[in-house]
């Protein structure tokens, strides 16, 4: 193949040179475009064909359903990988060493208090706050009780900013439950381990000892081993497009929250609960509901299903529908919506709606059944997904500062009206 893509435009031919990365996927790099067109740029709404940065830390092809972080396959790290390793992984390129990850969860653990004060803001969130508001919230506060910005020159200060907020992060989502739930909040206890001292600070009464449970301890370590990474989603570009205008990483991931709020993202994983639920409470009938998922009249989508990327099953929804099966009979929890959503899948695959446009479950068609399983409530799965997600964005907003990348601001085509003259309100 050869090294340039050719573009016409009129009589004018131009030259860009193609970029090919390690797993030979290819784009075309149009870094001088305007400047060689006299004006010409390109547009592609929702960047369905658009690649926004060169990263080496996520592989993901959606053609053959493959996802590796850093070169290891999901499935590998799900199976025998715990949570903080992968984390370390993702932000530091390699997993760690014995010692590396020692010391990586005692300097985690040494940043893991958040300042007293913060639990007046948690405080004067009314009770029915949507946890992912608060959380946003609470992150974006973290700036204000560590106001010093990171030096991204520094790895010392990089590497402190980052045991930081891995540190404070899961206290600020324990809190966010605990509030809604009117329970104490807490700080877990520094003689845990990282994934276990999730479920004290989230679960513990205030009335009795706090054991794990290490079914539970289990499944949400795989949970968020699934969710850490996922390349450029919607929320992962939205944490590297702010902190490209070096604003600093607490209200880079404070936005990138936002982002994954809403029901077309991490969103999805309450909204398949609440779509399952409503399905049972009206008799059950999944072939209603695949009617109005087809017809283009109605709103109606079968959430958890489908993706931007996967045109093929999603790897993480493989993995989390074999973990439902075994936690629910682990658990000796009988849960008739996962009944419901084995139905809805077994149809989805066979029917010519979804065979032709290659929808398939995703990451967020099972989870959100473990979680209610686990005893967490639907309100909070979406925040699971951040607590997740969290060292994706992490290594993501890093990688960006240390390439020096510029600052996202993409052009428009205007469609709006030519010059008019200004009129004055009584003439309008
Ligand atoms: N139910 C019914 N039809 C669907 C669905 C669905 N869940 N998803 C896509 N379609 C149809 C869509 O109507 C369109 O049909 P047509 O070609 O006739 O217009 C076609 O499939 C392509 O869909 P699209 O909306 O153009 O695809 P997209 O890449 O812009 O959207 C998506 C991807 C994930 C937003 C979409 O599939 C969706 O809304 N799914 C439900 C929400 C969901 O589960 N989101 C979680 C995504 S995975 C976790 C994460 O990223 O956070």
């Amino acid at each position: 193949m050869s090294n340039t893509a050719k573009l016409q435009i009129g009589d004018n031919s131009y030259e860009f040179p193609l970029v090919k990365g390690t797993e030979n996927e290819v784009a075309i790099n149009i870094k001088t475009l305007r400047g060689a067109t006299n004006g010409v740029i390109t547009i592609d709404p929702g960047f369905k064909n658009t690649g926004s940065c060169e990263s080496a830390i996520t592989f993901l092809d959606g053609e053959k359903g493959v996802l590796r972080y850093r070169g290891y396959s999901i499935e590998e790290l799900a199976d025998k990988g715990g949570f903080l390793e992968v984390a370390y992984a993702l932000i530091f390129g390699d997993l760690p060493t014995e010692e590396q990850l020692e010391k990586f969860h005692s300097d985690i653990k040494s940043k893991s208090l958040v300042d007293d004060d913060v639990k007046k803001i948690v405080d004067a969130f009314p009770k029915t706050a949507h946890p992912m508001g608060v959380l946003s919230s609470l992150t974006s506060a973290l700036t204000a009780f560590n106001p010093t910005s990171v030096n991204v020159d520094s790895e010392e200060d990089m590497y402190n900013s980052v045991v930081k907020i891995m540190g404070k992060f899961p206290v600020l989502v324990a809190w966010t439950m605990r509030k809604k739930q009117g329970l104490p909040l807490n700080y877990g206890s520094k003689s845990l381990g990282y994934v276990d001292n999730i479920l004290k600070m989230m679960f513990e009464q205030p009335n009795e000892d706090f054991k794990i449970n290490p079914i539970i301890k289990n499944a949400l370590d795989k949970l968020l081993i699934l969710h850490a990474d996922h390349e450029q989603n919607c929320s992962t570009s939205t944490v590297r497009i702010v902190g490209s205008s070096h604003a600093g990483l607490f209200a880079s991931l404070s936005a990138g929250i936002s982002a994954l709020w809403g029901p077309l993202h991490g969103g999805a994983n309450q909204a398949v609960l609440e779509m399952l639920e409503a399905i049972k409470e009206d008799g059950g009938d999944t072939k209603k509901y695949m009617a109005k998922a087809k017809d283009k009249n109605d709103p109606f989508r079968l959430m958890g299903f489908g993706h931007r990327v996967y045109k093929n099953f999603d790897p993480r929804a493989k993995i989390i529908k074999k973990a439902a099966d075994e936690v629910l009979k682990d658990l000796g929890v009988e849960d008739p919506i996962l009944e419901i959503a084995r139905g809805l899948e077994q149809e989805a695959l066979i029917d010519p709606y979804f065979v032709d446009r290659k929808l398939y479950p995703n990451v967020d068609f099972y989870s959100g059944i473990i979680y209610r399983a686990m005893g967490i409530p639907v309100e909070m799965f979406t925040v699971m997904f951040a607590l997740g997600r969290l060292p994706g964005w992490i290594a993501q907003w890093k990688e960006m500062r240390l390439k020096k990348e510029p600052i996202g601001r993409p052009r428009q085509i205007y469609t709006g009206e030519n010059h008019r003259d200004f009129l004055d309100i009584n003439k309008r």
